[in-house]
């Protein structure tokens, strides 16, 4: 019988163009996998079954082995720093991380306060600048932060550029362009070598050949 792979699926705005991609690299997935409000959702004649977590908790799920697989953004995998192999750019979800702030902020200030949803990525970042910062951590809406007295600067993601210009903020540096990745479980990898190969080799196919198109 053919192992079933459990993945774990970041809900969000990554999860439309996952699910578009694996069904592309011909895994069926329930037509009401979209408007499911279930957790657990198993796809039996694709031989997954999908949790669906928060996307910063999806290399969690798949570091501790209750997913074998998981998708998950460069993002998330540069905060976390989980013990779980990277092993395919999907290159969907683009967008990058960045820092921001207002227009004209006083920015030699010694130890400025930065806000981030990222606040690992955000101290690494001025450390590797020798910049010391006090870093805020916060779990949205993070363009709120400057605009309120909170913080002189962010570092989030930046997608459209939209919520920046509409927050009367702008970009000062730029960090890291960011991706969706397919991550595996070390011992995962192990036990189910050939079902995983499959399913990374699949998807692999499919994104290179969407490269040759562009
Ligand atoms: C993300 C990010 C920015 C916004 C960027 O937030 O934190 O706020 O999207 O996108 P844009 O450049 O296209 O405007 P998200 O919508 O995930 O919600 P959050 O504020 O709760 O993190």
């Amino acid at each position: 019988m053919n192992t079933v792979l459990t993945m774990a699926m970041p809900k969000g705005r990554i999860f439309e163009e996952a699910v578009d991609l694996l069904r592309q690299a011909g895994y069926p997935l329930p037509p009401e996998f979209e408007e499911s409000r279930k957790l657990i959702i198993d796809a039996p004649e694709a031989g997954l079954r999908f949790i669906l977590a928060k996307p910063m908790d999806v290399p969690t799920y798949v570091e501790h082995g209750v997913a074998d697989i998981g998708i998950a953004g460069k993002d998330v995998m540069l905060e976390e720093e989980r013990d779980v192999y990277e092993v395919l750019d999907l290159k969907i979800s683009a967008c990058y991380l960045a820092v921001a702030g207002l227009p004209g902020g006083n920015y030699q200030k010694v130890a400025p306060k930065i806000a981030s949803k990222y606040p690992n990525v955000a101290s690494h970042y001025f450390r590797e600048q020798g910049q010391q910062v006090e870093v805020i951590k916060l779990n949205g809406s993070i363009e709120l932060a400057p605009l309120i007295g909170l913080a002189d600067r962010i570092v989030d993601i930046v997608s459209t550029g939209r919520t920046l210009k509409e927050n009367g903020l702008v970009e000062l540096e730029k960090i890291a362009d960011i991706t969706s990745r397919l991550i595996v479980n070390p011992a995962s990898y192990r036990l189910h070598a050939m079902r995983i190969n499959e399913l990374v080799e699949r998807m692999r196919k499919l994104v290179e050949n969407k490269g040759d198109v562009q």
